[in-house]
């Protein structure tokens, strides 16, 4: 260690009075005054870099929503007047580049990788919504955060603690620009100081979220191996990587687990447990030791000494010269005695933010003494608690705890150094240029289609079941049309009954299966595209290539058993068979479309049949097309029914011109029926509005229905990702 420690690391520690000197901000993290710093000072690299002040013009602020930012963007334009007064800072956001390859691994973060994060003034509030009951008036707005503020540094771990419900959860998905959709938010993120934007955020961190998500039917190594593929750079080779994830293995005693399942694709047979989950949500987030780590209760679950170990690699990295952000549930006494800095809060505002190690003395100062032999994190959540019996007295305490850290010079040195990081908030060229994909376009694809072919191996045996349940299907429908003379009128009436009835079964059993697999794994696709693992169009298109033809499979078991059974000719079949490939393709993209763009399965469930239904009566087969309203005519040409059914109809009776049809008995239709007891196919056709000698059209025009539907499907789910 060079002794000297970098500008950027100490910017508020000499600001403010020394009126507290137990409460003091100047104790810092041991472990960051220890980082190794072999690199130049970065406020000096970056007053070379900044001395034109580029910076300062182009001071600017992130803002969620308009809303109350006019305040801060004036705070700004009077700070700037007088920056020169100030020493330079460090504008720089990086990521290690594919030439510092070392960095991502195990040794010591470069100076100029290493990040300050710091947030001032985070509002985030309900959106007020339409009462339920009644449906009078608004619920009303509620508010999470308050105005929070904070600041980690490089090397340090940062604990943040509260009751439940506190909005810790909520504070680290608002910094990291998650799950926003619904909430109203105003406020700053700053890193190095310069704006924070959600792509050059992902760029830069990891996250390790409350819940775990995972692809079920994947083993804890294949998992690791997936996520090595897409998070690690892509100038690392495939040995460094697999080496990364051994190194991971290890180090989270994932090793013993690594060939268990960490559930089985259809949940009969339980995988991993909840604290190897946990544990292994953890080693994705840690496989690129990200300059910057968010986990959120990475140990709630965990035992003593898993949480121990989940700790120590925290540590680890922050001894690297990385910055940890972390809430905490309930830490034993050993685990806080590792936690550098401690942030408190309390029903969404901060209560307490400095050193682990003063904040007891603090409280002492408050009035609230830490029995002896008490773990202090359980001090600090019972002293903030608000009592359901007395609330406002407990919220007059937390007041008065919060008024006095303001005061105190822990309080002050932090509002200045966030002041400071305002002032030098600039948005450099690279902060707004910085993908968040550390993978090529292709190697996003080929790990998404190894992956989904994976899972798909693993539930083989559901293919298979829905194989015979398909083929069984086939034979209790099919055995209704054995015998049937197709060369009567009622024969050939039926044979058109059964092949819409194939279409419709088609159509019903893709639709349905894709909405239920595909619907669930967009929330894990949300989680992974939001963590910089792949674009949308790779998910989507991987997803569609390798289900595609699972599909397939059963449903040619289905027509297989279903035509032998209707008894048609088996040379006409191969263009059956082409027939029934396109409608496969067209009904299963209307499937992606609608779990696409709906939130929920039972949501694309409900609305399917709503959906579904006029498509089938513009089919052909219920409503002569030709006795249609004229306004709902064109509509058929969105409904696959209709092009199916005509191409499977004028195959089927194509050959049939010229050829006579038995007449039953008592038959009476006339109208385009010559002398009762013949009937050609393109008549037959024609009684119910279709064509004859469509077939290639209509195979055409199920695949561009497909298209249509798949690139409105990709459509929804590209802006549901955008609005986070
Ligand atoms: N989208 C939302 N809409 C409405 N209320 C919300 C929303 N998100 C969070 N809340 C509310 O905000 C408060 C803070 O929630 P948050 O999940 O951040 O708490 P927490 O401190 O992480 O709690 P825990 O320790 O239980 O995880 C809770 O009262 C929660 O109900
Ligand atoms: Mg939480």
């Amino acid at each position: 260690m060079s002794g000297s420690e970098p500008k950027n690391l100490s910017v508020s520690s000499s600001t403010g009075s020394s009126s507290d000197e137990s409460v003091s901000s100047s104790t810092g993290s041991s472990r960051r005054k220890n980082i190794v710093d072999d690199q130049t000072n970065p406020s000096e690299a970056a007053t070379a870099k900044d001395g034109t002040g580029k910076a300062e013009d182009a001071a600017t602020k992130d803002v969620d929503n308009k809303k109350g930012t006019e305040d801060d963007e004036k705070n700004k334009i009077t700070k700037k007047e007088d920056l020169n007064e100030k020493p330079s800072a460090p504008v720089r956001i990086t990521i290690p580049r594919a030439d510092d390859l070392a960095s991502l691994l195990s040794v010591n973060l470069r100076t100029d990788d290493r990040i300050k994060f710091s947030w001032s003034k985070i509002t985030v509030s309900t959106r007020p919504g339409l009462k339920m009951c009644g449906l009078r008036g608004k619920t009303p707005k509620k508010e999470i955060l308050k105005e929070v503020s904070g600041v980690v540094r490089p090397g340090e771990i940062l604990a943040i603690m509260g009751a439940d419900g506190s909005g810790k959860s909520t504070l680290l998905n608002t910094l990291l620009f998650r799950n926003m959709g619904k909430l109203e938010v105003s406020g700053t993120r700053i890193a190095n100081n310069a704006l924070v934007t959600p792509n050059n955020l992902t760029a830069l961190s990891g996250y390790v979220q409350q819940d775990d998500l995972f692809i079920l039917g994947l083993t804890v190594r294949e998992h690791l191996c997936f996520q090595a593929m897409v998070r690690m750079h892509c100038g690392l080779s495939k040995e460094e990587k697999w080496e990364r994830v051994e190194e991971v293995l290890d180090e989270l005693e994932l090793r013993d687990v690594q060939h268990t399942l960490i559930s089985s694709a259809s949940n009969e047979v339980e995988g991993i447990s909840g604290g190897e989950k946990k544990r292994l949500s953890f080693a994705c987030e840690v496989l690129t030791s990200p300059s910057l780590l968010f986990c959120d209760e990475p140990t709630s679950g965990l035992d003593s000494h898993m949480a121990s170990s989940v700790i120590d690699v925290m540590v680890k990295l922050a001894e690297q010269g990385r910055t940890v952000l972390t809430t905490i549930h309930q830490p034993s006494s050993l685990i806080f005695s590792k936690m550098d800095q401690l942030m408190l809060m309390s029903e969404g505002r901060t209560i307490y933010l400095g050193p682990a190690s003063n904040a007891l003395l603090f409280f002492n100062k408050c009035g609230f003494e830490c029995p002896s032999n008490y773990n202090p994190a359980d001090f600090f959540i019972d002293a903030l608690a608000i009592n359901p019996a007395d609330p406002e007295r407990s919220r007059k305490k937390v007041e008065k705890i919060a008024t006095k850290f303001k005061e105190s010079r822990v309080g002050i040195d932090l509002d200045n150094e966030i002041e400071n990081d305002l002032k030098y908030l600039a948005l450099s060229e690279e902060t707004v240029s910085r993908s968040p994909y550390k993978v090529s376009w292709a190697t996003q694809f080929i790990a998404l289609c190894w992956r989904n072919a994976t899972n798909v191996r693993r539930g083989g045996w559901i293919v298979l079941v829905r194989v015979l349940t398909n083929m069984l299907t086939a034979i209790s429908f099919g055995s209704l049309y054995m015998g049937i003379d197709s060369s009567t009128l009622s024969g050939a009436v039926s044979i058109n009954g059964g092949l819409f009835l194939l279409v419709a079964v088609l159509a019903f059993s893709n639709i349905f299966l894709t909405i239920n697999v595909f619907n669930p794994e967009i929330k894990i696709f949300f989680r992974e595209h939001f963590s910089g693992m792949y674009r949308v169009d790779t998910f989507y298109l991987a997803k569609v290539i390798i289900d595609l033809p699972i599909s397939l499979v059963s449903n040619i078991a289905f027509l297989l058993v279903f035509y032998a059974l209707l008894g048609l000719s088996w040379v006409k079949f191969p263009v059956v068979l082409v027939i029934v490939i396109c409608t496969v393709i067209s009904v299963s993209s209307f499937g992606f479309m609608i779990a696409s763009i709906v939130a929920t399965v039972d949501v694309g469930l409900a609305l399917t049949p709503m959906m579904v239904m006029p498509l089938m009566l513009l089919g052909g087969l219920f409503i002569s097309i030709n006795a249609l309203p004229p306004y709902t005519k064109p509509v058929r040409f969105i409904s696959f029914f209709f092009f199916a059914f005509e191409a499977l109809t004028s195959n089927q009776w194509e050959d049939t011109q010229g050829i006579s049809l038995h007449c039953p008995k008592n038959f009476s239709i006339t109208a385009n029926i010559t002398d009762c007891g013949t009937v050609d196919g393109a008549e037959l056709l024609h009684q119910q509005g279709l064509e004859m000698g469509h077939k290639w059209i209509d195979a055409g025009a199920l695949l561009v229905l497909a298209i249509l539907f798949q690139i409105i499907g990709f459509i929804g789910l590209s802006i549901r990702a955008r609005k986070r």
